[in-house]
C-alpha cells in the first residue's frame, strides 16, 4: 500500500466519467455545464487507470460526474472495471434521476452499490434546488437501487439553512429500518452569496445524534467520520470545510472527467496529466511516475496549525 508523505495511505479512486449533468442544482459549481463530451476518457482508458491503481494498493473506487448515468456507455464502464482484479468495492455518486432503468443493469456489470444526491422529500424545494428536477423519478430510482441490492445505498443530504434543515428528523424515519445510509452534508462554499444565506452548521445536530446514538462506528478511512446507529437508521455527519480531520483521514486520489489526476479536493493548481501521455501511446513505466507524482503530491488542505486557501475548486460526486 502506498502512503503519502503524511503518512496517509492510498486506497481509493474518485473518478469523474463526465462534467456533464441533467440537474443545475443551486449549490453546485459546475452548474450550468451541459458541455461536450469530446475530453471524456473512453470505458478502455479508465480501465487502464484503475488496473494502475490497484497495482499500487487502490481497492476501492467510486464514480462521479457531474452525473456518471448521463454517459451513455456507463454500463460499460462499470463492466471494464469490475474485471480489474484487486478493486472489492465500486460505487458510483448519482441523482439517480435515470437509476430506476439502470439499476439491474448496473448491479449486473458490476456495480456494488451507490449514493444518492437527495436533499428533499417535498417536490417544490426539489424542483427549486435541483432548478427543475422531479422528485419522484429520484425515488424511483432509489426504490430500484434497494431492489437491485446496490446497497447500502447512501442518501447525501446537504443541508440548508431554511430550505431542508426542518427535514432531517423525517428523512431518517423516511429511510429508517432499510439498507440506506442518511448522510448529511455541510455546505461546501461554492459562489458567497448562496454560502452566506444558506449554510446550517452540523455541530448541534451531530451532538444529539452522539447522545441518541445505540452506537457509533468510527470509518477511519472514510475521512474519520462517525456513522451513528439510531433506533433503525444509520446516519453520518461530513463537514469537509475547515475540518482537519477530514483531511488527516482522506485516502483518496481523484481523477477528472479529461484524464488528469486531482491530488485534492479543494485544489485545481496540482494536477498532473495522464491522459494526453496515455493517448500518445506511454507504456506502463511512464503512466506509473505519473501515478506517483500525483501521490506525492497529496498533502492535507486543513491542518491542525493554519489551513491553505480555498479556492472554488469543488468538485461533486
Ligand atoms: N456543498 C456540499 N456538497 C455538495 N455537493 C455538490 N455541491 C456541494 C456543495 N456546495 C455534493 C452533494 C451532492 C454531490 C453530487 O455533491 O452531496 O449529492
Ligand atoms: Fe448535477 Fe450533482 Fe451538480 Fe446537482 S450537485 S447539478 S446533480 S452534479
Amino acid at each position: 500500500m502506498l502512503r503519502d508523505s503524511f503518512g496517509r495511505p492510498l486506497t481509493s479512486m474518485r473518478i469523474s466519467i463526465t462534467q456533464r449533468c441533467n440537474f443545475r442544482c443551486r449549490y453546485c459549481h459546475h452548474e450550468g455545464i451541459s458541455g461536450a463530451s469530446g475530453d471524456e476518457m473512453t470505458p478502455q482508458e479508465i480501465r487502464r487507470i484503475v488496473a494502475l491503481g490497484a497495482r499500487f494498493g487502490v481497492r476501492k473506487v467510486k464514480l462521479t460526474g457531474g452525473e456518471p448515468l448521463v454517459r451513455e456507455d456507463v454500463v460499460e464502464i462499470v463492466d471494464e472495471i469490475a474485471r480489474v482484479r484487486g478493486i472489492e468495492d465500486l460505487s458510483m455518486t448519482t441523482n439517480a434521476y435515470y437509476l430506476a432503468d439502470l439499476a439491474h443493469e448496473l448491479k449486473r456489470a458490476g456495480l456494488d452499490r451507490v449514493n444518492v444526491s437527495l436533499d428533499t422529500l417535498r417536490s417544490d424545494v426539489f424542483s427549486w434546488i435541483t432548478r427543475g428536477g422531479k422528485l419522484e423519478r429520484v425515488i424511483a430510482g432509489i426504490e430500484a437501487a434497494l431492489e437491485a441490492e446496490l446497497t447500502p445505498v447512501k442518501i447525501n443530504m446537504v443541508v440548508m439553512r431554511g430550505i431542508n434543515d426542518g427535514e432531517i428528523h423525517e428523512m431518517l424515519s423516511r429511510f429508517s429500518g432499510s439498507e440506506v445510509v442518511l448522510q448529511l452534508i455541510e455546505l461546501v462554499e461554492t459562489q458567497g452569496d448562496f454560502f452566506r444565506r444558506y449554510f446550517f452548521d452540523l455541530d448541534e445536530l451531530e451532538e444529539e445524534l452522539a447522545r441518541r446514538a445505540i452506537a457509533v462506528h468510527e470509518r477511519r478511512f472514510m475521512h474519520g467520520r462517525r456513522q451513528y446507529q439510531l433506533n433503525g437508521a444509520r446516519v453520518e455527519v461530513i463537514k469537509p470545510m475547515h475540518n482537519s480531520r477530514f483531511c488527516a483521514h482522506c485516502t483518496r486520489l481523484r481523477v477528472t472527467h479529461d484524464g488528469k489526476f486531482k491530488p485534492c479536493l479543494m485544489r485545481s493548481d496540482n494536477l498532473v496529466d495522464f491522459l494526453t501521455p496515455m493517448r500518445r501511446g506511454a507504456g506502463d513505466e511512464e503512466l506509473e511516475r505519473l501515478f506517483l507524482e500525483a501521490v506525492l503530491r497529496r498533502e492535507p488542505f486543513f491542518r491542525e496549525s493554519g489551513e491553505g486557501k480555498v479556492g472554488n475548486t469543488l468538485d461533486t460526486g
